[in-house]
């Protein structure tokens, strides 16, 4: 997909689709009556009827070849100005995106300042519209049959913004820069994340992981199987017990130590498959456990966009990866193993595995001195039941770092909710004949599980914890999102560090 801005005054050939925004007891753009005087004409009557109010995501279509812009315009509906803000214009662009797919519409026109009021300026209008216009395409159909000699087209392919604004041209092109970055890290994210169980595993995620930093000339540090016996990261090497595939310590690192800023470390869970291992899942919905490297995904992900950008900033991303089976050496339960930073731990239940990769990476991340360290996991079932979809659970020791988190979720629609991280929960994570056990009980899992973390953080260090188990999977279609892997956590840590002080 590709975004560009023009001009209203410009030179330009007709597209598929030409769309304009309407809001609710508003007035139709003015633009339209010049560009399209005949179905400004139309568009009067159709509302003046009451056939179409601007209701959100209301649509009136109107197809004639004789049109300037396109044989098909489009009007949709945004409300009312003033309930309108972000949320409202990425549903409304999920929306356009249906429509040009339906039509099978290469390339769409947007009339891109009937875009902008209430809460939303031009310039995030114009970011949106590159953002969601790219996620919503997309589709991860590479192992789809298709008949010979018939290449596969996605639908929209380009997307026209026109302004008549051109004292706003450069931030807007900024604004569409920024937003085609993260959007192409989104979706590596996705396609890393769908990747089956059977081709994504610690071997292949690190060739990737490679791919990327030569592509963004980041540089990429591997820790395989025999660096990892030597470092003693007992929990990394217990959880791939299993696996007939060695473990990996993937390490990508953008800018340099010395920059002002401090470095922030990114830490992502990269289990490629959880089967459970001995504490083995139920049959029903474990396909779905391929996703159990969203956090690692991201992570991944968030580097290639961090350096796109050229942020000011030090970043090290950590992605532990293994696969969680029962194939050669399974963890048997009760197993008490000894970590990375030289606490013992029961596991007492071997399908808790992802804060043990997790704990050893967050140890290792003391090695990087960071001023900030963020992981990102699908680490409990319980968050998953507690927010649904519609937030990623956010746990940590310092509030300011998760204040700025949850305010960086707001703003990309990528949202957090808090959960305490008392001490009192310190009591369900004691040991037996070890300091730690791997779980807490069957009540606060998600709580206990970022307890068992916080064990690993470096001493004084600034940390949050996000939990994705409900954010980093769509169960069906969602209007910025195939069913399958969301890509959750780039939006989110890339906002937070264009903004980093
Ligand atoms: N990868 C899962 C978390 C998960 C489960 C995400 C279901 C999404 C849906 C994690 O490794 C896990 O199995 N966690 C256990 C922890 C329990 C054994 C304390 C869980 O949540 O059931
Ligand atoms: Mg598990
Ligand atoms: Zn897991």
């Amino acid at each position: 997909m590709k975004t560009v801005l023009s001009s209203i005054s410009s030179k330009r050939s007709k597209a598929d689709l030409f769309v304009v925004g309407y809001f609710e007891k508003g007035k139709l753009a003015k633009e339209v009556s010049q560009l399209e005087p005949e179905f400004a004409k139309q568009a009067a009557a159709v509302l003046s009827q009451g056939r179409f109010e601007g209701k959100h995501n209301q649509i009136f279509s109107n197809f004639n070849e004789n049109s300037h812009e396109a044989s098909e315009i489009v009007l949709i509906g945004l409300g009312q100005s003033k309930n309108y803000e972000p949320a409202c214009l990425r549903k409304a662009v999920g929306k356009i995106v249906a429509v040009a797919k339906e039509r099978k519409a290469a390339g769409v026109r947007i009339l891109l300042d009937s875009f902008a009021g209430g809460k939303v300026n031009l310039s995030d209008a114009a970011g949106i519209f590159t953002e969601i216009s790219s996620l919503a395409a997309y589709d991860f159909d590479k192992y789809k049959s298709r008949k010979e000699g018939k290449p596969k087209k996605n639908y929209p392919q380009a997307i026209d913004l026109l302004s008549a604004q051109k004292s706003q041209g450069k931030t807007l092109e900024k604004q569409i820069q920024i937003e085609t970055a993260i959007a192409e890290g989104v979706l590596l994210a996705r396609d890393l994340i769908n990747e089956p169980g059977n081709i994504m595993n610690a071997p292949e995620l690190s060739r990737r992981a490679r791919d990327l930093a030569q592509r963004k000339k980041i540089s990429c540090k591997i820790l395989g199987e025999s660096e990892l016996k030597r470092l003693k990261m007992g929990g990394l090497l217990a959880v791939n017990q299993g696996a007939t595939t060695p473990p990996a310590l993937i390490i990508l690192e953008y800018g340099s130590r010395f920059k002002s800023k401090g470095t922030v470390c990114l830490v992502g869970k990269g289990v490629t498959f959880d089967t459970g291992g001995i504490s083995i899942k139920p049959a029903k919905d474990m396909e779905k456990m391929k996703y159990d490297m969203s956090g690692a995904g991201a992570v991944i992900a968030t580097l290639g966009v961090v350096a796109d950008l050229k942020l000011p900033l030090h970043v090290v991303g950590l992605a532990p990866t293994v696969e969680n089976n029962v194939a050669a050496n399974p963890q048997r339960p009760g197993d008490i193993i000894r970590m990375y930073n030289g606490k013992s731990v029961e596991v007492l239940n071997t399908d808790a595995e992802g804060r043990l990769i997790l704990a050893d990476a967050l140890a290792y991340t003391a090695l990087y001195k960071p001023r900030a360290i963020l992981d990102i996991a699908t680490l409990t079932g319980m968050c998953a039941a507690t927010f649904s979809d519609k937030a990623s659970g956010i746990l940590g020791n310092d509030e300011r770092l998760i204040a700025k988190v949850i305010k960086a979720g707001e703003q990309t629609g990528e949202r957090c909710w808090q959960l305490p991280l008392w001490e009192a929960y310190g009591d369900q994570i004691k040991g037996h004949h070890s300091d730690l056990y791997n779980i807490g009980g069957a009540y606060g899992g998600t709580i206990t599980a970022a307890m068992f973390l916080k064990e690993f953080v470096p001493e004084k260090t600034a940390w949050a914890h996000l939990d994705i188990a409900g954010t980093a999977w769509a169960d069906s279609v969602r209007y910025d999102s195939a069913k399958g892997a969301t890509g959750v956590g780039v939006r989110l840590f890339t906002h937070l560090l264009l903004n980093w002080k």
